[in-house]
């Protein structure tokens, strides 16, 4: 809980009670490379609330996906520990981790990863199943697809689909999943704006109904929907708090 959070993990936009959903306490990621170390996270301390709408801002090679990857338990830290819907993930077994990524955190990857022999539809209703929800995964996953614009995709095969189109279908699978930690890297990275827009209306409304949504992009213009915004460099934070010219809606944004 936020009460008990260690020194360095309070932030600007937290609300006094609300539970913690992401926390990460002294983290770093090092590796070896070439007999040097490279840090790609450098005694990171965050703490993001259930329900925060957080943007995550900075340059290639800041560390953007590294923290992404921590928080989806995808990743573990070398230093430091990182806790996740309240549980601890660092000295956490194998099965603790699959479970975490199975039930609390959906992820929208960079390269959006999807099956290439299965359809959009199957892509969809596979994480569904994978979730544990396997009554009705079916419908669960046309419904996602359609909120993203793409009922009338849903047989095509990721090979016969645009850059874009393939990002809505990820975005729909994480959606899908109902999983309360939601994690996007870039996920209007290749998408023209209207689609962009439309990528964002659907996590605002993920936001808005209470779960954790962290967005990482390149582009600042959209952390105006942001609760809050952390700004990474060379794995570093060097800013959190609330964005400038913040307060947006999502009709409102122009890139
Ligand atoms: N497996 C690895 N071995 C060595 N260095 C790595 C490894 N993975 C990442 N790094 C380094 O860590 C740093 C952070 O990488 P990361 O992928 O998190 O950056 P990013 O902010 O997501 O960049 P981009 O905007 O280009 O996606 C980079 O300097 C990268 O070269
Ligand atoms: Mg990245």
């Amino acid at each position: 809980m936020s009460t008990d959070a260690p020194a360095g993990t309070t932030h600007p936009g937290h609300r006094p009670g609300a539970p913690a959903a992401v926390q990460l306490v002294n983290v770093s990621r090092r590796y070896q490379v070439g007999g040097g170390t490279v840090y790609a996270l450098r005694d990171v301390n965050l703490e993001i609330d259930e329900g925060e709408f957080v943007v995550v801002l900075g340059p290639s090679g800041s560390g953007k996906t590294t923290l992404l990857n921590m928080i989806g338990a995808l990743d573990a830290a070398s230093d430091g520990t990182v806790t996740v819907a309240g549980r601890n993930l660092t000295g956490a077994s194998r099965a603790e981790l699959s479970k975490l990524r199975r039930d609390t955190v959906a992820f929208i990857f960079q390269t959006f990863n999807l099956f290439p022999t299965l359809t959009a539809l199957e892509n969809v209703q596979c994480a569904v199943e994978i979730a544990g929800q396997r009554r009705g995964a079916r419908a669960i996953a046309e419904k996602a697809l359609t909120n993203v614009g793409l009922a009338e995709r849903k047989l095509h095969y990721p090979a016969e689909l645009s850059g874009g189109e393939q990002q809505r279908v990820a975005i729909a699978r994480a959606l899908a999943t109902g999983n309360p930690v939601l994690i996007a890297d870039e996920p209007t990275g290749d998408l023209d704006y209207r689609t962009g827009v439309q990528v964002l209306t659907v996590l605002k409304q993920q936001a808005d109904a209470g779960h954790t949504v962290i967005v990482v992009t390149h582009n600042r213009e959209i952390s105006r929907i942001a609760d809050r915004v952390i700004e990474l460099s060379s794995g570093r934070v060097v800013s959190d708090g609330p964005p400038l010219g913040g307060g947006a809606a999502v009709a409102d944004l122009r890139w």
